[in-house]
């Protein structure tokens, strides 16, 4: 099953999985690490920026589960705009080694397939991070997505766009489509670390981490997962039924397990 670990705070999960990729790159300087958007990830990339120190990240590469289709990559809320800005640049990383798929309407028919490939040439994901919707998706994969899907364009839901239009100037702004890895491509990768926080989250978690394995809450896909992380507050938390078995789990873990 999935490890549950709750947390005291969002700063805390940054920290705790700040760390899992600190050593994940110790031992391959070529990592490959999966980047998520939103708002959930940034306490990870910013305890990342304290803890990288002298550490090499020259071989680092990445690849970012979404993007929005048509909108322009200079937009400050395209994913590409937000990846440079929240991750590549504050890390130093390369930014020709750090992908984001490529929503512009020219080439969106292969653009899918041009992302798979990628993937695979850089020899998979090591670390995918992953957020969840109110809704249950995890990259855009909305309810109703197929397990075995793979990088493709979908449709967003009213829901979704109403959850992200603080980040534009209205709704309307919002775009109708997206480019996002499938759950597919997610479940290859080979270490999954999902975080949530807020009450506002605490039912997605407790549909993925503990309801059925079903499309209609695309989050679900992690229980298929041999190795899936979840870090959540304890207001995300809120709803899991074996919460205590959670915290006694993980606190009697042995340390060498890391994450
Ligand atoms: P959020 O989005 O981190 O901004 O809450 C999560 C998601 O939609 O996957």
């Amino acid at each position: 099953m999935a490890e549950v670990v709750i947390v005291p705070s969002a700063a805390a999960a940054g920290v705790l999985v700040a760390a899992e990729i600190v050593a994940l790159i110790r031992r391959n300087r070529e990592s490959v690490l999966g980047l998520a958007t939103g708002s959930t990830p940034l306490p990870v990339y910013e305890a990342l920026r304290a803890q990288v120190g002298d550490l090499d990240l020259s071989g680092v590469r990445g690849f970012a589960l979404d993007e929005y289709v048509g909108i322009d990559p200079s937009h400050p809320e395209s994913y590409r705009s937000v990846i440079t800005r929240e991750v590549v640049e504050p890390l130093g990383l390369n930014p020709a080694q750090v992908r984001v798929p490529d929503g512009s309407l020219a080439g969106i028919e292969h653009a899918g397939e041009d992302y798979e490939r990628a993937i695979r040439d850089a020899g998979g994901v090591d670390l995918q991070i992953l957020g969840i919707g109110t809704d249950g998706h995890i990259g855009f994969n909305e309810p109703g997505s197929s397990f075995a899907s793979l990088t493709r364009v979908k449709t967003l839901t009213q829901q979704t766009r109403a959850d992200n239009a603080r980040f534009f100037d209205s709704v309307d702004d919002v775009p109708m489509h997206c480019i996002t890895q499938g759950l597919g491509t997610i479940l290859r990768a080979r270490h999954l670390v999902l975080l949530a926080f807020g009450a506002g989250k605490a039912a997605a978690v407790a549909g993925a981490v503990e309801g059925p394995v079903t499309a209609s809450l695309p989050g679900s896909a992690i229980q298929l997962h041999p190795h899936a992380t979840i870090v959540v507050d304890e207001a995300a938390a809120a709803d899991l039924r074996l919460a205590d078995y959670y915290r006694y789990t993980f606190d009697n873990k042995p340390a060498w397990q890391g994450l």
